[in-house]
């Protein structure tokens, strides 16, 4: 294998890379950006990794989540709140009701570059490349706001810190605090059946909370009542974004993308020979694979080869993403060949993006009954052939949108047109993301109640 470095995937072929017709300006703002602060820190990373190493022994359960694509234009306190308090009460949830601890991972502060499958973009006889994700090019349907502009990075960096720091408020400033397990609730979500439900959740935790009081524990002495770790991560898809905040750990030496703490690389740029793979192989932060329908198990293999030589525990997140049709053919072939060797892996279920139709309104939408059989499907293959259902991967809001037709509220196809805001794929709204957390709840407790060895939740 060449030597690598920060810039050695510039080397290799490129997929979904713009094309900046302005290369000084470009190499302006990518020598701008290098000046800038690192978002995240090598030793959070590290802390990552540990925890999902947790995971991928089976002691964890990685619940990662958040839009398709972050905008500018939808960037206000309120909607990182609401995202966050949905997933609070999500890995709630699953602690309560599913005995597990909850690695809990953002797909925010980051996430706005996107791959699409179909480059050029059709209106009324007039053709346009496709809108990339808000870091490379603008949504509005005109010529000018579709060339790839690269002082975009600049705005996607600096939203991004925004993100990260209301983000780092919210999970250690009292804001997560197991006594504010009621107000997470939102007003839309508090009249469902989940409302329901996750408040009586709520009520038993309250009472354990005033036991714990009375005898001397509560939030002031103790961090793990008042505050949460909370983690970011993206795609890994604009490289040259990427290299510009990828950094020498100055206390072990070693390389870190400071982007954030996680980042993934698409279903769509997972050549082993692409420039991604190539330059994820050299940073140290844990990485997502996204495993698609045309993923074989040898070419999984030699990817995780190339990215984690060192086979080391919490690296490697499989982000399986085969669609409710396929995933009971395709999945069972990607684990078998790992049944006979000691990688160390973290499978994760992404039930989203195999899960994408066109409604007959033309709607690009999921129906939420598909999304939940897919992950009902990856317990049940994980359970099965003995090896362990580690995560989720959801594109999912805090806000009461309709996307995903479906779910407790029985959004229809005429009802996605009232609030239809995503900027890429469809995403979960509360309600739908918390009755998909009770099912996961259900299935972690059957793991657990059914014998497999394998299997070892703590209690
Ligand atoms: C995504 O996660 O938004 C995405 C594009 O996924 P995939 O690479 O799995 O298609
Ligand atoms: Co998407």
């Amino acid at each position: 294998m060449t030597k690598w470095s920060v810039n050695s995937w510039r080397n290799f072929a490129a997929k979904h890379l713009p094309e900046y017709p302005d290369a000084k300006k470009l190499k302006s703002t990518e020598e701008m950006l290098r000046t800038y602060p690192p978002l995240v820190f090598a030793g959070e990373a590290r802390e990552l990794k540990r925890n999902l190493a947790k995971v991928a022994d089976g002691k964890a359960f990685l619940l990662q989540g958040g839009d398709c694509a972050e905008s500018f234009d939808d960037f206000n306190a309120d909607y990182i709140r609401d995202t966050f308090k949905v997933l609070l009460q999500m890995s709630v949830t699953l602690t309560a009701a599913g005995n597990c601890p909850v690695v809990k991972v953002g797909r925010m502060a980051g996430q706005f570059a996107k791959p699409r499958s179909a480059p050029k973009e059709e209106i009324d006889g007039i053709e346009l490349d496709s809108y990339k994700g808000d870091i490379i090019n603008d949504m509005e349907f005109t010529e000018d706001s579709r060339v790839p502009d690269p002082e975009r990075m600049i705005r996607a960096y600096t939203q991004s810190a925004s993100t990260l720091n209301l983000l780092r408020a919210f999970a250690k400033g009292g804001f997560s605090d197991l006594n504010k397990v009621h107000q997470w609730n939102m007003g839309f979500v508090d009249d469902s059946p989940q409302g329901q439900k996750y408040r009586e959740i709520a009520n038993k935790i309250s009472d354990t909370l005033a036991f714990m009081n009375a005898i001397g524990i509560s939030s002031q002495t103790t961090r793990r009542l008042r505050a949460v770790d909370f983690y970011t991560s993206h795609e890994a898809l604009l490289l040259p974004y990427e290299e510009c905040l990828t950094r020498t750990d100055s206390t072990t030496g070693e390389v870190y993308d400071t982007s954030a703490h996680m980042v993934w690389i698409g279903d769509r740029t997972r050549q082993p020979d692409g420039a991604h793979v190539e330059f994820c192989r050299g940073i140290k932060n844990p990485i997502g694979i996204k495993c698609g329908p045309t993923l074989e198990s040898d070419e999984l293999m030699k990817l995780i080869d190339i990215l984690n030589p060192e086979n080391e525990a919490g690296k490697i997140t499989l982000i399986c993403r085969f669609g409710a049709d396929k995933v009971n053919d395709a999945l069972p072939k990607l684990i078998k060949p790992f049944l006979k060797t000691d990688h160390n892996l973290v499978w994760s279920c992404d039930p989203m993006h195999g899960n994408t139709t066109k409604s007959n309104s033309g709607f690009k939408t999921r129906p939420f009954e598909r999304v939940l059989h897919e992950v009902e499907s990856f317990f049940d293959i994980h359970h099965e052939m003995g090896t362990y259902p580690g995560g989720v991967h959801l594109e999912m809001t805090g806000q009461n949108v309709t996307e995903c037709i479906g779910g407790a509220q029985a959004i229809k196809d005429e009802d996605l047109s009232a609030r239809y805001h995503t900027h890429c794929d469809p995403r979960l709204n509360a309600s739908q993301a918390i009755e998909l957390a009770f099912l996961i709840s259900d299935k972690l407790r059957e793991s657990q109640e059914t014998s497999n060895p394998k299997i070892t939740i703590a209690k």
